[in-house]
């Protein structure tokens, strides 16, 4: 190659490289802001990311460590101030409605239109997903919250039963005890505790008490005598929990019930996105079933992707591109088994899916025809952010404080959420 051929072929490439990023950058970008960081958790949301790429779009992962969300929510607050909101965020429930009303969000009718969600949608909980009557999030799961985790191994070493009442429930943790495991693998942050405290609420008031409470707000139920004995019995769950609990991360706690060390974990089902990591087979290795005493009910809390206005054109493609693909039943299903919820599409088929989310399923189908399905209260399903921090601080103070009286701390709660509304 002579040195003008030479020269004409770096010309030639150089003209051609910017042109081959740019077809890449024609595709768009899609940002997502997530708290999907725990290896079950990340394994799940690869299967999004991969489906995403597949279509030539760039993903670009913005994953904010920190169970139940709330660092994440911190950072998409200050990105929204300062005008730069991602294009996609994980948003839970009545949360939607207050980013909607400050207009960030993109209405993503079109997508929705094309690919018949009305239809897919259960139909009780599509007004989650709509502002105004336009849809501007995506739904990617239900997730299951009153669910107990059990080790059969340990359970079978200290002579124990798998518990479906409270009773049964301590019977077991004594017994666990006894033989020298820890009984409840538990995270000391203010999100897990009222994870526990709202599963017993379940148990304690049954699902019309759990909606007056968290719903409904109602004084005389969050300060009643049912609401004392929730408190009592949550103090009681606390001795068999391990004193150096706190700050403890969920996916930690769920490594002790996977590792022998602890007998059960009272946790939502994304607690089984580690155990599939951990390559356990549920039924076999582990079991679950409904917090004790909530058989029939089902406390939801379902994972959404709200959009945010954009104004790149090709960016606004790839974030239409991910509201699409986040419903097809493949992705549907690979992201689902590896995340522990269930479908939020509906009509999908169940045999890839293992007992523990076709029980959920079949629970699910069961809870939706009466009362049973709740909205959780630990996972911003319920109310306001305002009123669940309420919720949390008094429920953290009290599992704090062994000594704490459960008379006061009902009296608490409902003004800490009279003050908060
Ligand atoms: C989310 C789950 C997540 C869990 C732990 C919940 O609020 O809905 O998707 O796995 O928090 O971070």
């Amino acid at each position: 190659m002579n040195a003008i051929t030479r020269l004409a072929a770096v010309v030639s490439l150089a003209s051609f490289m910017p042109l081959t990023a740019l077809a890449a950058e024609a595709k768009g970008s899609v940002e997502v802001l997530h708290w999907w960081t725990s290896g079950g958790e990340a394994a799940a949301v690869n299967t999004l990311k991969q489906q995403v790429e597949k279509d030539g779009f760039t993903w670009k992962d913005n994953a904010v460590a920190g169970g139940g969300g709330a660092a994440a929510m911190t950072v998409l607050k200050s990105r929204a101030v300062a005008g730069n909101p991602p294009a996609a965020s994980q948003i839970k429930g009545p949360d939607i409605q207050e980013w909607g009303a400050l207009g960030l969000l993109a209405e993503l009718d079109e997508v929705a239109k094309a690919n018949q969600w009305d239809a897919l949608l259960p139909a009780k909980l599509t007004p989650i997903w709509k502002y105004d009557d336009h849809y501007v999030a995506v739904p990617v799961n239900i997730h299951r919250v009153n669910w107990l985790w059990v080790n059969p191994v340990v359970f079978e070493k200290a002579g124990a039963k798998v518990p479906h009442t409270l009773d049964e429930l301590f019977v077991a943790a004594d017994k666990l005890k006894a033989a020298g495991f820890q009984p409840l693998a538990h995270g000391g942050q203010p999100w897990q505790d009222s994870t526990v405290f709202e599963s017993l609420v379940l148990s304690i008031l049954g699902p019309e008490g759990y909606h007056k409470a968290f719903v409904e707000l109602d004084e005389q139920t969050l300060t009643g005598d049912k609401m004392v004995q929730t408190f009592k019995t949550l103090q009681r769950l606390g001795t068999y929990m391990d004193a150096n609990r706190a700050g403890r991360d969920w996916n930690i706690a769920a490594a002790d019930v996977i590792n022998g060390k602890a007998g059960m974990q009272i946790m939502g089902d994304w607690a089984k996105s580690e155990w599939t990591a951990a390559h356990k087979v549920a039924g076999k290795d582990y079991q679950c079933v409904p917090f004790p005493g909530t058989q029939g009910s089902f406390t939801y809390n379902i994972d959404s992707l709200a959009m945010f206005k954009l104004k790149n054109e090709h960016d606004i493609e790839a974030q239409n591109d991910l509201a699409k693909v986040a419903l097809e039943p493949a992705f549907q299903t690979a992201f689902n088994q590896a995340k522990g919820s269930l479908p939020v599409r509906q009509g999908m088929d169940m045999t890839p899916f293992d007992a523990c989310t076709q029980q959920s399923q079949k629970d699910f189908q069961e809870a939706e025809k009466g009362q049973g399905l709740q909205p959780s209260m630990a996972h911003n399903m319920a109310s306001s952010l305002a009123v669940q921090g309420a919720i949390f601080d008094v429920v953290t103070n009290f599992l704090n404080d062994p000594k704490a009286d459960p008379a006061k701390a009902a009296k608490q709660l409902g003004a800490a959420i009279k003050a908060a509304q």
